[in-house]
């Protein structure tokens, strides 16, 4: 970290916005490697022992908003028992320790968000947020209209009734229907869980979009940083 003044530096650490930290220092509560200072033009980097009234600071990492379009194959964990390869050797080049928002299964492959703002995660994954999430799924054979409409009332998985969810078919392929589907929960392996429950399994599913957010034109196994704006849009989702 190159060096900045000491105000500037309580403020990146949170500990006092800049004017409340000239006044810290004035007082005599800031410590720099032992020593008392009460000099405003001092410099410091994240090296030198910043301490006030005796307890560290340290400055705040940046927080880093990441969308991936996460291939098949691939693990939404930090570490796999089995040494498979997970998200994170997908982002290269970012310093933070990123964590994934969520998971997508092994074989799922779409859009995947990774941060190191647990707040943010925190909101997105909470279930009372109920925020949506669209899926493009190959399944097997056509589904009846009776049976998309049970799909659309809410289905019984394992000990579970979901809640209404979208089902639209876009296309055919062979035997099989490509649909369109949305849930607004989060249950492990959901959309598998309910197309089976209509008896129409999933060969492919692909997570195309979440809230405002969606994959674009993003390569499989690309990443890109999220734009403020829709930061600031999948968080009014959220707060509204
Ligand atoms: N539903 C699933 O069944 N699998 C996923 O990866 C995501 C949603």
């Amino acid at each position: 970290m190159e060096e900045v003044r000491l105000q500037k530096f309580l403020a990146l650490c949170g500990a006092a916005s800049r004017r409340k930290a000239e006044e810290l220092i004035k007082q005599g509560r800031v410590h720099i490697n032992g020593i008392t200072v009460t000099d405003m033009g001092i410099k410091v980097t994240e090296e030198d022992l910043v301490e006030l009234d005796g307890k560290r600071l340290r400055k705040e990492p940046k927080k880093v908003y990441i969308m991936l379009h996460k291939p098949t194959g691939y693990v939404t964990t930090s570490k796999d028992q089995f040494s498979r390869k997970t998200v994170l050797d997908l982002v290269e080049g970012i310093e933070e320790r990123l964590y994934p928002v969520g998971r997508l299964d092994y074989d799922t492959s779409g859009l995947l968000l990774l941060t190191n703002d647990g707040e943010f995660t925190f909101k997105l994954t909470h279930p009372k947020h109920e925020i949506e999430k669209v899926y493009i799924a190959r399944i097997q054979g056509i589904p009846s209209e009776a049976e998309m409409g049970n799909f659309r009332q809410g289905l019984r998985i394992e000990d579970y009734t979901t809640s209404p969810a979208g089902f639209r078919v876009i296309g055919k392929s062979g035997r099989d229907t490509l649909a369109e589907i949305i849930i607004h929960e989060g249950k492990n392996r959901q959309v598998r869980k309910m197309c089976e429950a209509i008896g129409h399994p999933v060969i492919e599913l692909k997570r195309e979009a979440i809230g405002n957010l969606a994959l674009g034109n993003l390569k499989e196994g690309h990443w890109r940083h999220l734009e403020l704006s829709e930061i600031k849009g999948i968080l009014t989702l959220l707060d509204g």
